[in-house]
């Protein structure tokens, strides 16, 4: 609801902009009066737009704060699984016993993958990165629910959000298995979510017998809880703005798992373990601080475009993290030298001056590489976490009317050259 205007004025003429209000937040100005004023919007990365109006998602990261539907991240990490969260995130509203053991029993049901899947994955070389094959895969899952999609009805978009959240964990796994020669397991009815993972990632057909230790499978879904959704980040922008187009929701979902997959963004859990390794040793953590600082480097899982003060994820992360390597009685060097760089960082000027905090990333890939997890896999669970988000905007998008998502630019390029035939440039 608009409670007052804001008054801009460009070329001696004022525009009456109206500040709308959410229901937590900063207010907005709605721009949409510029369209006939000779001017555009201009803000490179998007650091002071909103382009969308939501109710899935509410962060303050000023206070650290991350509601889901308005929870407190913590208390869902800590109280709920994920599939609670996930249906939370899809439906508005947490489940009761009845919806929940429906929502369960409809991701079991759709957590196979058709065969045919097999020969995409055959179509990759070995060593490709799990996430190449993620991207291709779960692309590939709209040839297979393309024809008989109208993204128009309900139950239709319903069906494809469960289809993804329950097919992930399987694609993923998949995915790792291809990489290591391995045969593909497939989902297990005894097992929970984040179980069937683990199983799927670790187990052999030889394990008939196959247990996944509580600890780790909690951890796991407390990750999987925390990587859930984070309003309007790159990778659901993406996701986003390729569904404004009416594109299909499997096509849609492997953009944003494109967008994921960079340093700056999900990519950051593996470029942790990577700037640990590259490190060495907690003596050169000194040296390494000085090429962050000459920029020559940027110091992997800190700081974060809209967590200012602290990452609310990053928190319930480390807790997790202790509780993880206590339990497995692991006692890793790279730990060590993690928190080290923490401790280090969290005393600088440079990165006091900047808000430069440790991010949910810094922690995960910690935890990760505890439980046996390959660095490679890091960003893959990342984008089987974010589906549920992902999807979940789509939902919210395609529940009302909208706009294809078609931004402007300040063009700064040539004006009226005439061509020059081949072969007279110069
Ligand atoms: N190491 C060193 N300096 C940094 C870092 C870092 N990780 N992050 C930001 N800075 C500096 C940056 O150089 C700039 O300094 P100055 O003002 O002197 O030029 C200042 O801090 C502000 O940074 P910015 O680039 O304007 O911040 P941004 O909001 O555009 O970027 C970010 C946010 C997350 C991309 C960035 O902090 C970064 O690259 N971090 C490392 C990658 C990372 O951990 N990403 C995971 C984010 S959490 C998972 C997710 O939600 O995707």
């Amino acid at each position: 609801m608009a409670d007052n205007n804001a008054t801009l004025t460009a070329d001696g003429k004022d525009y009456q902009l109206p500040i709308i209000k959410g229901t937590l937040g900063r207010p907005v100005i709605d721009i949409a009066a510029l369209q006939d004023s000779g001017f555009w919007s201009y803000d490179p990365g998007f650091k002071v737009t909103a382009p969308v109006e939501s109710k899935i998602t509410f962060i303050d990261g000023g206070k650290g704060e991350l509601l889901y539907r308005g929870y407190p991240i913590d208390q869902l990490a800590n109280s709920a699984e994920y599939l609670e969260v996930a249906y939370a995130l899809v439906h508005g509203e947490l489940p009761n016993a009845e919806q929940k053991a429906d929502f369960y029993e409809k991701v079991r049901k759709h957590a196979g993958v058709h065969d045919q899947l097999r020969k995409f994955f055959e179509g990759f070389r070995r060593d490709a990165h799990p996430m190449a094959i993620m991207v291709g895969v779960v692309g590939a899952l709209s040839a297979f629910y393309h024809e008989g999609l109208d993204v128009s009805e309900e139950l239709h978009r319903e069906i494809t959000a469960i289809r993804l959240i329950a097919k992930m964990p399987t694609l993923a796994a998949m995915s790792y298995k291809y990489s290591q020669g391995e045969p593909f397991m497939y989902p297990r009815n005894d097992f929970n979510y984040a179980e069937n993972f683990l199983y799927m990632m670790f187990a052999t057909p030889a394990d008939v017998d196959y247990k996944v230790d509580p600890v780790i499978s909690k951890a796991m879904d407390k990750i999987f809880t925390l990587h859930a959704d984070h309003e309007q980040n790159a990778s659901t922008s993406t996701v986003r703005l390729a569904g404004s187009t009416g594109a299909n929701p499997y096509a849609c979902i492997a953009a944003g798992i494109a967008a994921l997959w960079g340093p700056s963004h999900g990519g950051a859990n593996e470029a942790v373990l990577e700037m640990l390794d590259e490190i060495g040793t907690v003596e050169n953590v000194p040296e390494f601080m000085e090429k962050v600082k000459s920029r020559e480097v940027k110091l992997m899982g800190f700081g974060h475009r809209v967590y200012k003060n602290f990452d609310p994820r990053a928190q319930v992360m480390k807790e997790t993290c202790d509780e993880v390597l206590s339990a497995l009685g692991i006692n890793d060097p790279k730990l060590e030298l993690a928190m080290a760089l923490e401790k280090i960082a969290l005393e600088d000027p440079f990165f006091i001056e900047r808000n430069l905090y440790p991010n949910v990333d810094f922690y995960s890939g910690i935890i990760l590489k505890a439980i046996g997890i390959p660095t490679s896999m890091f960003t893959v669970i990342f984008s089987l976490a974010r589906t549920s988000g992902w999807i979940s905007h789509w939902l919210e998008m395609h529940s009302a009317p909208f706009k294809i998502g078609r931004p402007r630019q300040l063009y700064t390029g040539e004006t009226h050259r005439d061509f020059v035939k081949i072969e007279d440039r110069k």
